[in-house]
């Protein structure tokens, strides 16, 4: 076993490095576009010196993420961005095995999830990777005198990008940051099918529920949902849609699904999971009305998405039936409502999160996102930008060819047809 590193850090134990780090190197097999770049990286040293901070699920892709972001000479630290995603072992490696200080704890609570936060923005980050902006957020409200250090920020997920417009909107993003989740190679690939996958993953590990026949209710039919509602249909469950977009509500309807109010399909789920960024959109009038029995989850970036506090005050004392399962029961009618992971994004609490070849492409997207902003340093505007379109498809490209897929070029004859208006019927 690696001996006891001389850094700070704040993990469960350290002595379960070793699992970590066969897990750790299991997954950069299954990464090859991030293997590709942490190579050059190591070569051309991008990041040289550049202190940086990453609040990520610590996971064992986030792990190669980390090995990427060091093999380019950048300085590292790692928190968790949720409570309940950290896989102790990984934290455990990658501070005994890569000397990369991680402050993070699966169970931890939000007190020292939040202080954890503060400890990584004492390293003084000049980029900061993000996932939910709450690493941001801390920023721009309690360390003024630090914002002019950061060259730069990147964020994972449909929330955070949300939390930046709204920084932008009103005046206080004053860095530029960049929308990871925006990449096609990231949100058509990991929201919908690592989300897809993982959240079933997720209820079935903690439920050991058949879903075949079952009722499940999606609720939110943006990228995760549409991943969901696919593979839980795949699994032969009668898949419900609740949506407030009129477009995705009619496209969940072409796509084959039962579309209605959450207030119908309350009565009648089995199962429900709510994938929308939004908050209490199961409310405390939903819960009533569910059947005896029913099962609920959350997948969406933060623990807001279920009232739970207004399931609680319906209910007596919460039991906990097996790890990551509560049951409540309603008093007005005695109905068991059956609540999975606190609420918390269920793929991350009760399973392991997105599949590694799903985060190669949302990896590569933040090594080549935290490349840029280094290479633009103090050129980019303040506000939300995308990575170039070149870059997207050169992701899908690698990732194509690490499958050994090969795909058709346009032949100059095409490039010219496309370009003219004079040929037509
Ligand atoms: N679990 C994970 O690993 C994971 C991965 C990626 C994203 N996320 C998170 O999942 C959430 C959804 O992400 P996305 O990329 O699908 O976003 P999205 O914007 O594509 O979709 C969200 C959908 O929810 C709908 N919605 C909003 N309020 C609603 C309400 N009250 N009732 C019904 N529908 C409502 C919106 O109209 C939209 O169609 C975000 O919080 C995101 O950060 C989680």
């Amino acid at each position: 076993m690696s001996a006891t590193p001389a850094i700070e850090y704040d993990v469960k134990d350290i002595g379960l490095a070793p699992d970590g780090k066969r897990r750790i190197e299991w997954a950069e097999r299954e990464m090859p576009v991030l293997r590709l770049i942490r190579e050059r990286f190591a070569s051309e040293r991008p990041l040289a010196g550049v202190r940086l901070i990453a609040c990520a699920h610590i996971t064992t892709e986030t792990a190669n993420l980390a090995r990427a972001l060091q093999a380019g000479g950048a300085e590292a630290v790692l928190i968790a961005s949720n409570p309940l995603s950290t896989q102790d072992d990984v934290a455990a490696s990658l501070v005994s095995d890569w000397g990369i200080p991680v402050y993070a704890i699966k169970g931890e609570t939000t007190e020292t999830y939040n202080r954890h936060v503060r400890t990584a923005l004492d390293f003084h980050p000049e980029v900061i990777i993000d996932d939910g902006s709450d690493v941001v957020a801390t920023l721009i409200k309690e360390r003024a005198d630090q914002v002019k250090e950061v060259i730069g920020t990147t964020e994972e997920t449909t929330t955070g990008i949300v939390r930046l417009q709204a920084m932008a909107n009103a005046g206080v993003l004053t860095f530029p940051s960049m929308a990871v989740n925006n990449a096609q190679t990231k949100h058509l690939f990991d929201n919908r099918y690592g989300t897809g996958q993982s959240t079933l993953d997720g209820i079935i590990r903690a439920t050991n529920i058949l879903l075949a026949g079952r009722t499940l209710v999606v609720v939110g039919y943006g990228w995760c949902g549409k991943g969901v509602a696919l593979r839980a249909r795949g699994m032969g469950a009668n898949v419900v849609v609740a949506e407030i977009d009129p477009i995705k509500a009619v496209e969940a309807v072409m796509d084959g699904f039962r579309v209605m109010q959450i207030k119908e399909a309350a009565a009648i789920g089995d199962i429900f999971v709510t994938v929308t960024g939004n908050r209490h959109v199961i409310d405390a009038p939903h819960f009533e009305r569910m059947k005896d029995g029913a099962i609920v989850c959350n997948s969406g970036h933060f623990d807001l998405e279920l009232n739970l506090v207004g399931l609680r005050e319906l209910s007596s004392e919460p039991v906990t039936l097996r790890p990551f399962v509560q049951e409540y029961k309603v008093q007005a009618n005695g109905h068991r409502i059956i609540v999975l992971g606190e609420g918390r994004l269920i793929n991350l609490a009760a399973a392991e999160g997105h599949p590694a070849s799903v985060m190669d492409m949302s990896f590569a997207n933040q090594a080549l996102s935290v490349e840029y902003l280094v290479k633009h340093k103090g050129e980019l505007q303040p506000g939300v930008h995308l990575l170039p379109r070149e870059v997207d498809a050169e992701i899908a490209s690698l990732k194509l060819r690490a499958l050994g897929i090969s795909i058709d070029t346009l032949t100059p004859e095409q490039i010219e047809y496309m370009n003219s208006w004079e040929t037509g019927t």
